[in-house]
């Protein structure tokens, strides 16, 4: 039985550090290394085009795609552009005045990115888009889509050649600002030698790593639904939570990304970033302003208080798995180790489930389940936070044992919302005859799409403005990077140095392997069917 709430939407307020306080961005390059690859085709140029068609972005921004393929001018490049625009279901209709527009603002250039010598070729582009725009309008946003492998050598050139100074402060103009994409190192060491390599290039300031999680909708609602509201957080502790369960499910299998995902494993590619992001905006304390700084002062303070996993623990709260051929929307698809560039006898972990704890004063004893996988039932990602039980039960026997405790889901795709479910008394004078009253849950639910009457901004829309902006919040510091990667450390090295006699599996649309099930049944808690 389902209740629907009405809920209205009613005058908003922009609450600052979350979302854009001007009527659109400075005027900049866009530079973007990895311009042919996927990441660019498929996010960052339906992001753009997007920003323009909403005119967010200045009439002097240009973008300069800087990659290894040859290609004599600019025209092969914005054939391509022009297509993933095309093709890519976050662009909301193609509008070939608007596409006129950008087309002519975007530039290419062949560099082999590791070679330093190579870097004049982006500097005489760059002087020639720049030439109109006065000095102090020459901004420079420097995008890092390529393998981590380069991230390095590209960073170094970069400073090295003078184009990406590093500057005293973020009111400096114009300004230079550089985004690296996830994966931030392969772990906690790797991640703090890039770090201090980083550092050394450019100041904090200038640094934007992304996690696209954090550009989500709802991602961003945790906040405010626990601190614009006054009913949660009272509740939000140890004395009334009684487990926290997050998931982040796909369908999909690894595809094309066989030969990165070998190397990367579900812990380093979900739970360091994504997965660790919405713990910790649940289980952060309140930032005393939505500042970038002191929002991610506090969820790095959050992320250290996690328990530390040592190998002895690590069996006892952790599984992992590998997807084998099963059937999705009735197609049967391959099992992992049959996808292309993947190792038959990989032991790379497809799906993980985690127990973690948070040991501080808020979150004692209360367990955080963690789970992600691919090809998985279905594709949805949640944040699923369970009350505990009522201590005393007066409604007669056909309740004991049935009631379901309430819990607060808060949904991050599809179908972006938050539900709330509670028990009622089912109607009718069965009290009177049986002594017993009928209790059943409902729901009390909440779409996004049918309050607001529109989908939100895709994540990398979201962020691309917010860099063009300075506006750090949605991205990680350099501390909260290190944070997270001590949490997830230890389990990707015992799990390295400790591979099964046989690696559990799990059907290909299921909800995972068993074991996963029996690492929280001891707890009286079963996941949550999505
Ligand atoms: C990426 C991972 O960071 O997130 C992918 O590398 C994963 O493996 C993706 O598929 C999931 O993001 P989303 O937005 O589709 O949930």
């Amino acid at each position: 039985m389902t209740a629907s709430a009405v809920v209205t939407a009613r005058p908003s307020v922009t609450i600052s550090g979350l979302g854009p306080k001007r009527d659109r961005a400075d005027p900049c390059t866009v530079v973007i290394f990895g311009a042919m690859g996927d990441l660019t085709k498929r996010k960052l140029m339906p992001a753009l085009y997007e920003l323009m068609k909403e005119g967010l972005v200045d009439p002097e921004f240009a973008v300069l795609g800087v990659g290894r393929e040859s290609c004599d001018n600019d025209d092969m490049f914005r054939a391509r552009m022009r297509e993933s625009i095309e093709q890519s279901d976050e662009v909301h209709g193609f509008d070939p005045a608007l596409w006129n527009s950008l087309c002519e603002r975007l530039h290419y250039t062949c560099v082999e990115l590791t070679d330093g010598k190579e870097y004049s070729k982006i500097d005489a582009r760059l002087s020639e888009i720049e030439a109109k725009r006065a000095p102090e309008e020459r901004n420079r946003l420097f995008y890092l889509a390529v393998p981590p492998s380069i991230f390095e050598p590209i960073v170094r050139n970069l400073s090295e050649s003078g184009l990406a100074p590093r500057t005293r402060d973020a009111g400096v103009r114009p300004w230079v600002r550089v985004v690296v994409e996830k994966p931030f190192g392969r772990d906690l060491e790797t991640a703090t030698n890039l770090n201090q390599l980083v550092l050394s290039l450019f100041a904090e300031h200038q640094v934007f790593r992304i996690d696209h999680y954090l550009g989500k909708e709802t991602v961003q609602n945790v906040l405010v639904l626990r601190f614009a509201n006054s009913i949660f957080e009272p509740l939000w502790n140890r004395q009334w939570i009684h487990h926290v369960q997050i998931t982040a499910a796909e369908d999909v299998g690894v595809g094309t990304r066989g030969r990165y995902y070998e190397e990367a494993g579900v812990v380093r590619d979900m739970f360091q970033n994504h997965l660790l992001q919405l713990l910790a905006l649940t289980a952060m304390e309140p930032p005393y302003t939505m500042s970038a700084g002191a929002v991610r002062d506090e969820k790095v303070k959050v992320l250290k208080s996690v328990r530390w996993l040592d190998s002895e623990a690590i069996p006892r709260n952790a599984v992992r798995a590998q997807y084998r051929a099963g059937p999705i929307n009735g197609k049967l698809v391959s099992g992992y180790i049959e996808e292309k560039d993947v190792d038959p006898s990989s032991t790379t972990p497809t799906y993980a489930a985690v127990r973690l704890y948070v040991d501080n004063w808020r979150w004692n004893g209360v367990p955080f389940y963690l789970r992600s996988g691919k090809r998985m039932k279905k594709r949805v990602s949640e944040i699923a936070v369970t009350f505990r039980s009522p201590p005393h039960l007066m409604f007669g026997h056909q309740t004991r044992g049935v009631l379901q405790p309430n819990t607060l889901v808060m949904r991050v795709q599809p179908d972006e919302g938050v539900n709330l479910n509670f028990e009622v008394k089912v109607p009718g004078a069965a009290v009177a005859l049986t002594s017993e009253v009928e209790v059943a849950p409902v729901d009390m639910d909440f779409t996004y799409d049918e309050v607001f009457g529109e989908t939100s901004a895709p994540a990398y829309e979201t962020l691309l403005l917010d860099v063009m902006i300075g506006e750090a919040t949605l991205f990680t510091r350099s501390d909260e990077v290190e944070a997270a990667w001590r949490v997830i450390d230890p389990l990707i090295h015992y799990w390295e140095e400790h591979p099964p006699d046989q690696m559990p599996t799990y059907a290909a649309g299921t909800w995972g392997p068993r074991e996963a099930e029996e690492l929280i049944v001891k707890d009286g808690v079963r996941w949550r069917e999505l």
